[in-house]
């Protein structure tokens, strides 16, 4: 199975320096530099980046100081290094992050949603769930609705399509 419906399927892991960090089970580590980005104003980058990693956040750096802050800083984010003009400059703006490894669940179209949803739940066990019958959402296995993935089911409710991860910003 493959991550066909996933907004991160053309992100490449490239080198993530994220080795301290250990990914919850079931998920896998995705990142992606930007190095045509380089020397563009701020805003220009972040509205070319939110267009291929939907809200996905920012974390401003500026060129005097950035070095002073460890990657976990911007783990799960995209860091911007900016000068006193808010250009990006120094390095490329890189995302390393985290996503639910769905190859892991093999085969959930045409299955009824509950059972995809206890081979998610073995699976990736911290992975947040929302089902959906014509758009609308029938079944929740969390409250907060904050990087969850996406099942789309029939009248029968049995799933259509893969699993969609969903990355929703909640402002700090
Ligand atoms: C910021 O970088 C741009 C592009 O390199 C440059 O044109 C501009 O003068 C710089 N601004 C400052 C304050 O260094």
């Amino acid at each position: 199975m493959k991550l066909n419906n996933s907004l991160l399927l053309t992100l490449s892991c490239f080198a993530c320096i994220f080795a301290m960090i250990v990914l919850p089970d079931g998920y896998k580590s995705v990142g992606k530099s930007w190095p045509e980005l380089l020397n563009k104003p701020m805003e220009e980058v972040k509205q070319a980046i939110l267009k291929e990693i939907a809200n996905v956040q920012f974390v401003v750096h500026n060129v005097d100081n950035y070095k002073m802050y460890p990657s976990e800083f911007w783990f799960k984010k995209v860091r911007l290094v900016v000068n006193g003009s808010n250009v990006v400059v120094e390095e490329p703006p890189n995302f390393c992050g985290m996503e639910p490894d769905f190859s892991l669940v093999g085969g959930i179209v045409g299955q009824k949603y509950k059972t995809v949803l206890d081979t998610l739940h073995e699976k990736i066990p911290t992975l947040k769930v929302s089902v959906f019958k014509n758009g609308e959402k029938i079944h929740s296995t969390s409250a907060d609705d904050v990087d969850y993935a996406r099942l789309d089911v029939d009248s029968t409710e049995k799933v259509m399509k893969e699993a969609t991860y969903v990355r929703v910003v909640v402002d700090a």
